[in-house]
């Protein structure tokens, strides 16, 4: 199964143009969904006023080099590294959950483009990090939804509560899950049975569910948190500061009672 591409077997049933339509569509509506999800929050609106305003307070202004080096510590740490969840479950629960999207985006869109006629030679190392991706996706989401999601880990609330809020990473997981199974029933060439044609159903589904929710999903937030690290480095470097109060001086006084439970109350 992890040698196969899924989809030159697909292309027996149904036309390389149909798939490369999907995903051109599922493009389309990530488009579209981060459009209206920008036009009804406003957030990009406040992100530039907020900006321009830090800017008149800024200590000093940065040259282009400067400017180049923070940018490139903030790709190699905030994003490539998601420093912000701090060191921890919950930044590698994450990074397992994001490289494998990205691994099984980018090859599924390599075997849909460019292997998948019915004659197509995939070479193999395709079908084998689509499906690296796919686990990793399900072990890093799953890992999150189930144990660290903030509702469960600290608010006590049951772990099969399910809210608005977790459509993105719920979809996620199904996309990788189902698209899993529908490869692997597939690898085992069922003919007529109907087993692997319901699990493809369902990876159409999940999908759908996945890009044509991105308006009402946290799907955005991979857009949105790389621009706000990068300018919360670049204010953190001309010392404005995002107008935020200097840093006290004073040592941090909390008392003894902090160190008896990690901090988890949000
Ligand atoms: C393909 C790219 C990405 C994927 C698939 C992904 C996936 C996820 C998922 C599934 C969640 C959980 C959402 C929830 O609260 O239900 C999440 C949360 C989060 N992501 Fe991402 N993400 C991506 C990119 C990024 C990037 C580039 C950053 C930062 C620069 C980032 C920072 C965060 C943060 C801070 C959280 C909140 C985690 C928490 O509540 O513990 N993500 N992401």
């Amino acid at each position: 199964m992890l040698l196969i591409n899924p989809f030159v077997i697909l292309s027996e049933t149904i036309s390389p143009i149909y798939m490369q339509w999907f995903v051109i569509v599922m493009a389309i509506l990530v488009v579209v969904g981060t459009l209206l999800d920008i036009i009804h929050k406003k957030n990009v609106k406040y992100f530039f006023e907020n900006a321009k305003k830090a800017k008149l307070s800024a200590k000093k202004t940065l040259s282009s080099s400067e400017k180049i080096s923070v940018i490139s510590k903030t790709i190699v740490s905030d994003i490539a590294t998601t420093s912000e969840l701090g060191a921890g479950k919950r930044r590698t629960a994450h990074l397992l959950g994001m490289y494998g999207t990205i691994l099984f985006w980018i090859t599924s869109v390599i075997m849909i483009f460019c292997y998948s006629n019915p004659t197509s030679e995939t070479p193999s190392a395709w079908p084998i990090i689509w499906h690296v991706g796919a686990i990793m996706t399900v072990l890093g989401g799953s890992w999150f939804w189930f144990f660290l999601r903030v509702d469960v880990y600290s608010e006590a609330q049951p772990w099969y509560r399910i809210i608005k809020a977790d459509l993105f990473v719920l979809a996620l997981v199904a996309t990788s899950l189902f698209g899993l199974v529908w490869s692997y029933l597939q690898s085992l060439n069922l003919n007529d049975r109907w087993d692997d044609k319901v699990f493809l159903v369902l990876f159409i589904v999940s999908n759908l569910v996945l890009f044509g929710g991105v308006y009402w999903s946290k799907f955005a937030h991979m857009f949105y948190k790389p621009g706000a690290a990068i300018q919360k480095n670049l204010a953190e470097a001309d010392g404005s500061r995002d107008n935020l109060p200097p840093e006290a001086d004073a040592p941090e006084q909390f008392g003894s009672g902090i160190k008896r439970e990690e901090p988890k109350h949000y």
